[in-house]
């Protein structure tokens, strides 16, 4: 009988070595035949690596051989063997085929282990707690520049310094941004426009959850404005700074799938519901899909420009800031914290939307435990989704008035 001599499809029968072009193509060559091919000998695939080395890492020539070898600066080694391979990952039959290398008990550091993120931007909303800060955090370990878009100021400033105390040569940068007020959005990204030229990753990430009911200063139900349309309008004012390659991120909850907005009951008065039609839990939830039917039409709407968005669960009740609305949900959310995910766990799936490589050229999916995963038929609605749209120009119309910036119009469709 042929017994495999590994139960890993992907390590190499023995003989093989893997090596790296350039240009980052996956070669395997045969020592005892002395030939080389592009195809993994077990799998069949083909493999590539990204063109970044590992954050610490120099390509140099050795000057006695003339051969390429690669130096670890931080441990000060080196090796003939390219450090990218650890990473590489398998040429797609499709855009959506990749493997799952990660679930849920993964951490926001797994999934960014070996990753060099220096010169990437990404903003964050609500990056001063709980899984915004975990996504923050992880990503500016990695080198990425860190926006932290807060209402809070000074509790975004205590987070820095505890980035920075990390990790000295952080780079995190605040910017003022209250989500229940479209103006406070205009003037957030008036601020990131003078400060940055691009924005590779837009994590939008805030939200509140079971609080009594209030009305914005806009006039709008809270929960609606500060989970859905000021990340929407956040969303289409920052997209001229996202460039090809570029990833909105937008952070709902599988409570989306508890939502009853339908084509028949959409209107703005049941987005934004007054006091007498008001459950903290289904305007949540309702919130939550409206982040799933945005990311998707969003996605279609941003096809050709190379931009993906996707949208995703990070975790059932994470405990953090968010149960603080009521003593119960806080005592279910604490009686449940031994089961449930960690925030550097729940930040996970944030992190690998932004940035994993077997994404690239995918968009419009839904993801849980950093999986493709299937959202509600209500969030695969499109007419619903095209009416939440229209909806959602005219409140900010409403109250930016007609010329509102960025807002798609019959001519210049977004
Ligand atoms: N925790 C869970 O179990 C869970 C499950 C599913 C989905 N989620 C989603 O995950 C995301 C993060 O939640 P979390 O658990 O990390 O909660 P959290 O610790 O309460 O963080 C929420 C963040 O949103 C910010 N925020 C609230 N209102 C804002 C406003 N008007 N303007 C700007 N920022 C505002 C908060 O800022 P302040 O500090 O100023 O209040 C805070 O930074 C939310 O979208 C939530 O719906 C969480």
């Amino acid at each position: 009988m042929n017994v495999p001599d590994s139960d890993s499809e992907d390590e190499l029968p023995p003989g093989w070595e893997e090596r790296v072009t350039m240009d980052g193509s996956v070669f395997y060559a045969n020592h005892l035949t002395k030939l080389t091919q592009w195809t993994h000998p077990r799998t069949g695939k083909k493999k590539l690596v990204s063109g970044e080395l590992p954050y610490g890492w120099e390509r140099c020539v050795d000057k006695n051989t003339g051969k390429v070898i690669y130096v670890d600066h931080d441990n000060k080694r080196t090796t003939y063997t390219d450090p990218r391979l650890a990473f590489a990952v398998e040429e797609k039959d499709h855009a959506n085929d990749y493997r799952q290398r990660f679930d849920a008990s993964s951490t926001a550091l797994q999934v960014l282990h070996g990753r060099d993120l220096t010169n990437k931007v990404a903003l964050i909303t609500g990056a001063n707690s709980g899984i915004g800060f975990e996504t923050a955090r992880a990503l500016a370990k990695h080198g990425c520049t860190v926006i932290f878009a807060c209402r809070n100021m000074l509790s975004a400033q205590e987070c820095v310094y505890k980035i920075v105390a990390e990790k000295g040569s952080a780079r995190c940068e605040i910017v003022h941004l209250d989500l229940k007020s479209l103006e406070s959005v205009k003037e957030c990204v008036k601020d990131v426009k003078n400060n940055f030229k691009k924005i590779d990753m837009v994590i939008l990430n805030a939200g509140v959850c079971g609080i009594p009911y209030s009305k914005t200063g806009d006039g709008f139900e809270t929960t609606f404005q500060v989970n859905y349309l000021g990340h929407f309008y956040l969303a289409l004012l920052l997209r001229p700074l996202v460039p090809v390659g570029g990833r909105f991120v937008v952070v709902s909850s599988e409570s989306h799938r508890f939502a009853d907005l339908t084509t028949e009951t959409i209107s703005p008065g049941t987005l934004s519901v007054e006091s007498k039609n008001y459950w903290g839990m289904l305007v949540y939830n309702n919130s939550k899909l409206c982040n799933v039917l945005f990311a998707r039409l969003f996605a279609k709407k941003l096809q050709d420009s190379g931009i993906s968005v996707f949208s995703l669960h990070p975790g059932n009740m994470v405990y953090s800031k968010l149960c603080n609305s009521w003593w119960f949900y806080k005592l279910i959310f604490y009686i449940s914290r031994p089961f449930t995910k960690s925030l550097l766990q729940a930040a996970s799936t944030s992190v690998f939307c932004a940035t994993a490589q077997e994404l690239n050229g995918t968009t419009g999916v839904y993801f849980n435990n950093c999986y493709r995963c299937q959202e509600s038929s209500a969030a695969q609605d499109d007419e619903l989704a095209e009416n939440l749209w229209d909806i959602s120009c005219d409140m900010v119309r409403q109250v930016l008035g007609p010329d509102a910036e960025a807002l798609s119009t019959p001519e210049s469709p977004l």
